[in-house]
């Protein structure tokens, strides 16, 4: 009876482990410094390798997020990526950064959605309103108001977005379970995709007027990325 009682514990605690194993994958090597071109190069976890003899310090190196980004634009908000495509050396490695600039007051990174990472977040300066909404059928909103040193979690795959409240400029650093998180900004993706989805479609998915729809359709989707 005892061993049976440890068969289903190490059964129930092998699944648990597989189920919060929803990261990328761990490596199998030290490194895997992503190469563009298949000369010497090995395929592995979607990017080719570099022969490790031949990576260098600047392959896992990346100046310049002390550098505030651009946010005059519809949005008053700029992403600035530290992900494997800045960074070769993070290639199978399953994490990247970002710092985000918002304008004051106003200032929005627009609900999105990471297909590959969950993000944790931590405000440098400003104050911002965060959230997240949960799966359905509950779709339970979270948020906080977050001040300079406050972490926020936003876990992989649920809808979020980060509102500047305060009156100045804020900036936030983000890291990203996945070397390549992927980003999905709702309204990008719903009302600007090439080519638009049919409208009498979205109309009745968003409960709106066939010409609310249309008009939504023809406007530019910034994207803050
Ligand atoms: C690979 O190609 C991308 C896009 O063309 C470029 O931005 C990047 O710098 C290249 N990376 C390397 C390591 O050559
Ligand atoms: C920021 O972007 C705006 C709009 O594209 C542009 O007019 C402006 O020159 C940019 N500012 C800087 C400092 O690059």
């Amino acid at each position: 009876m005892k061993g049976v009682g440890f068969l289903v514990a190490l059964v129930l605690w092998t699944l648990a482990s597989k189920l919060a194993s929803a990261s990328d994958p761990s490596p199998l090597q030290d490194f895997c410094v992503a190469v563009n071109d298949t000369k010497d190069g090995v395929f592995v976890n979607g990017k080719l390798c570099k022969d490790p003899k031949l990576a260098v310090p600047e392959d896992f190196f990346l100046p310049g997020l002390n550098i505030p980004g651009n946010t005059s634009n519809q949005v008053g908000s700029m992403v600035t990526q530290a992900n494997v495509q800045q960074i070769p050396g993070l290639n199978t490695l399953g994490i990247s950064l970002v710092r985000i600039d918002y304008a004051p007051y106003g200032g929005l990174n627009p609900p999105h959605t990471h297909p590959r990472a969950t993000e944790i977040l931590v405000v440098a300066q400003g104050t911002l309103y965060v959230g997240f909404v949960t799966s359905n059928p509950e779709n339970r909103l979270f948020t906080k108001v977050l001040y300079p040193g406050d972490v926020f979690v936003f876990p992989v795959g649920l809808i979020h977005f980060q509102f500047n409240i305060g009156h100045t400029n804020a900036v936030a650093f983000a890291a990203l379970s996945s070397q390549n998180p992927g980003v999905i900004t709702v309204a990008n993706a719903v009302f600007g995709s090439h080519p638009p989805i049919n409208p009498d479609l979205l109309s009745k998915a968003f409960q709106l007027d066939n010409n609310i729809v249309k008009q939504l359709q023809s406007r530019f989707w910034w994207d803050n990325n």
